[in-house]
């Protein structure tokens, strides 16, 4: 009897493929008992084979789908310098889920070199970031939308069409969703206008939906609401708080208190690459610890 083992679509089989069987006596009918015997056995261990492979995918299922999580993000004494310039100074921070993290802090304070930072677009020239844990962390959780985000060649649909594309988003589905997270940014009606002739607040919010088409887990935004006028901040305001309303988590810098009040639920205060104070929203503004706090919040200028 030959038994053959092979690799038939990435998986192990055994199969009969002859048998001959001998007796001494010549006795056919024991011949071929002895074969259905083995035939039975061969059948009885594929479809052990068969079960054992089935229970191991839905293994595989269960643990794949336990979710990887770029939170919290920590700074440890971190610094960072450019040029022999000290742009982040040993800064210490912990970014956790729940409502937005406002950076706030005066021109040159480092808030964009931070969020650069967290997104993973520098490193650290000394100390360490880790996210969830992991200190090397691909960045497909985070997405990051600069303070003047440039537009494609294309409709304002093309621009979030090509974001899904990048976002693996298979090409037939891509439509019906670049619509829908339109909707969610308030451009219903303007997916077929060229990106380029919106308006400043309209590009600010396509730029929203872009980063969104990546689901991240993490949406970090610098000064997503500089020079726009109150109407067209209101709107970039109401889409952050949808947005961290779903559970992602923004981490945002603005030069706006206003802004900062309205929807930080933690205040990280910048100045010269340090962090002068971080920490509860509620409590920094009702009673803040540092006197470059109280000063900045009075709009005094911090040198
Ligand atoms: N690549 C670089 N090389 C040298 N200096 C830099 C570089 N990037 C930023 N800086 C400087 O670091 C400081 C902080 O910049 P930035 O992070 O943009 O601050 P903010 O966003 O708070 O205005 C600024 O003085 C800026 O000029
Ligand atoms: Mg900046």
């Amino acid at each position: 009897m030959l038994i053959v083992g092979g690799n038939i679509d990435g998986f192990t089989r055994t199969m009969t493929t002859a048998i001959t069987i001998e007796t001494s006596k010549g006795d056919l009918p024991l011949a071929i008992g002895l074969g259905l015997v083995l035939i039975t056995l061969v059948v009885l261990v594929n479809a052990a084979a068969f079960g054992l492979r089935r229970a191991g995918e839905r293994f595989a299922a269960v643990t794949m789908r336990a979710p990887v999580t770029d939170l919290p993000i920590v700074l440890e004494d971190v610094s960072v310098s450019a040029g022999g310039v000290t742009i982040l100074d040993r800064i210490s921070l912990a970014l956790v889920a729940g409502s937005p993290t406002v950076l706030i802090g005066p021109n040159g304070a480092g808030k964009t070199t931070l969020l650069r930072l967290v997104m993973g677009l520098i490193p650290p020239t000394r100390g360490r970031v880790t996210w969830g844990g992991r200190e090397q962390a691909a960045s497909t959780h985070r997405a990051i939308v600069f303070q003047r985000p440039t537009m494609l060649r294309r409709s304002a649909a093309g621009n979030i069409r090509y974001a899904l594309a990048a976002a693996g988003v298979p090409r037939a589905r891509r439509a019906a969703h670049a619509l829908e997270l339109g909707a969610l940014v308030g451009l219903t009606g303007l997916e077929r206008r060229p990106a380029r002739r919106l308006s400043g607040g309209e590009q600010q919010r396509l730029a929203l939906a872009r980063a969104l088409a990546k689901e991240p887990q993490i949406l970090l935004l610098d000064e997503p609401t500089a020079s726009l006028d109150p109407a067209a901040t209101k709107a970039i305001e109401d889409v952050i708080r949808k947005v961290a309303a779903s559970g992602i988590k923004v981490v945002m810098s603005t030069h706006d208190l206003g802004e900062a009040r309205r929807l930080a639920g933690e205040i990280v205060l910048m100045h010269r690459g340090r962090v002068i104070e971080s920490g509860a929203a509620d409590t920094f503004f009702a009673d803040p610890r540092t006197e470059e706090a109280r000063r900045f919040m009075r709009g005094e200028l911090l040198v």
